[in-house]
């Protein structure tokens, strides 16, 4: 079994190595900050505690596990690898430095890989000098939770890596999809319209928060509605990841931010972490009710399923992801109850293209401009999946 280097020790860095040490892999970790390698070495250490203390694995195989993870200081500790991970902050050139003192550390056959979220893989390989070793591993947080993670070859990368490394991270018990090496990838990608649309929806006071998380939970099925959810992720990173997104597409108008939350992160009202983001957390203070009007919670949820399908198939036509993987990502990187595919044919693809012709005849925004592949399917009687008679 190879043994794994880890570079960065933050949430994700240390999620991951207990994922890996746990798969029985010797793990490596490096931060260049030694506080924070050894608060990383503090929170593996308790969450394996809670794991005991909820009889998942028992005290021997906690112990086990930990003794499987090194905190190094120094690079050298790598030349024994067999794949190294980066996962430091989210910099371009900070990123690059790493990889250029890194790769001369290791063998030869030492796959390399980022866990980037925004920037390109193709762009961080660039600087090695061996680039057809360096992939994109893409893990959600928290790492030792979520199933899901996007393995992301880059136009560098060699033929078979990223089956070999589709291969590994099952053998780590998660569920791998490989994606192109697109902005967003698949989840971050396909996911905007939760928020964008319902920001949307809001702006144009068609309704309010609550109504539409209520739409979404109670009509749809989500474990979260988006506003709750974007309260929960934090307007810092949820406004970002919007704006890193709608700049890597070129600005394509499909993917715009939105004042309304902008304002919200330059308030600093974050969500959650602030005590204030859509909604207010200070205690005692009033939760507003959703107006449970049926009528208006079907037609909310039917306009952002449509936007949210319209992304899934435009992935599938763009060759971002297999059908199959499409339909992974979502549920398994954001617990999305269905796959938006097999959803779309449940809805019908009739209807859910004409949810997008009259939100496209109402607005004439090219944000509402309809997959050629749904219109086509639709053209020619398709779906996606075949199903059974009846
Ligand atoms: N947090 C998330 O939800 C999430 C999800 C998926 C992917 N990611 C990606 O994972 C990466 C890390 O994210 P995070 O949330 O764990 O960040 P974080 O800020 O919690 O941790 C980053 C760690 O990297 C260390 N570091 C910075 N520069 C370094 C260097 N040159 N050498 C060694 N260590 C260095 C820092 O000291 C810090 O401990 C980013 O690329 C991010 O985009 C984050």
């Amino acid at each position: 079994m190879i043994a794994v280097g880890i570079i960065g020790s933050g949430a994700m860095g240390s999620g991951i190595a207990q994922v890996v040490a746990t798969a029985g892999h010797e793990v490596y970790v490096l931060d260049k900050n030694g506080e924070a390698l050894l608060r990383a070495g503090q929170n593996i250490k308790a969450s394996l505690k809670k794991l005991v203390a909820k009889e998942k694995i028992t005290d021997a195989q906690s112990e086990e596990i930990y003794s499987r993870i090194h905190l190094v200081k120094e690079m050298n500790a790598f030349a024994k690898c067999g794949l190294v991970l980066e996962a430091i902050v989210e910099d371009l050139q900070v990123k690059q430095e790493v990889f250029r003192e890194l790769e001369s550390l290791v063998s030869a056959d030492c796959i390399l890989a980022s866990n980037t979220s925004s920037l390109s893989i193709a762009s961080i390989a660039s600087v090695c000098k061996q680039p057809e070793r360096f992939i994109g591993i893409h893990f959600f947080n928290p790492a030792t939770i979520m199933q899901l993670v996007e393995v992301i070859p880059a136009v560098q990368t060699r033929e078979g890596l990223s089956e070999e490394v589709k291969e590994l991270v099952k053998s780590w018990g998660k569920v791998p999809v490989i994606t192109k090496d697109t902005p967003g990838f698949i989840v971050n990608r396909v996911a905007r319209p939760f928020y964008g649309e319902a920001i949307r929806i809001l702006e144009e006071g068609i309704a309010d928060a609550p109504t539409i998380d209520w739409a979404m939970t109670e009509l749809g099925g989500f474990k979260m509605g988006p506003f709750t959810l974007m309260d929960f992720i934090g307007h810092d990173v949820n406004y970002r990841v919007t704006e890193s997104v709608f700049a890597s597409f070129f600005y394509d108008p499909r993917y715009k931010p939105s004042f309304t939350q902008k304002r919200l992160f330059e308030a600093g009202y974050l969500g959650r972490k602030t005590g204030r983001g859509f909604y207010n957390y200070a205690e005692g203070a009033p939760q507003p009710e959703p107006n449970k009007d049926e009528e208006l919670g079907r037609q909310i949820l039917n306009r952002i399923i449509a936007m949210l399908i319209n992304e899934a198939i435009d992935a599938l036509h763009l060759n971002v992801a297999s059908k199959e993987d499409l339909e992974l990502a979502m549920m398994k990187g954001v617990n999305y109850p269905k796959g938006l595919l097999w959803w779309a044919d449940e809805l019908g693809l009739q209807h859910v293209l004409d949810t997008l012709d009259g939100l496209y005849e109402e607005y004439h925004e090219d944000r509402y401009r309809t997959s050629p592949l749904l219109r086509k399917m639709v053209k020619n009687g398709q779906t996606f999946f075949q199903y059974e008679k009846a």
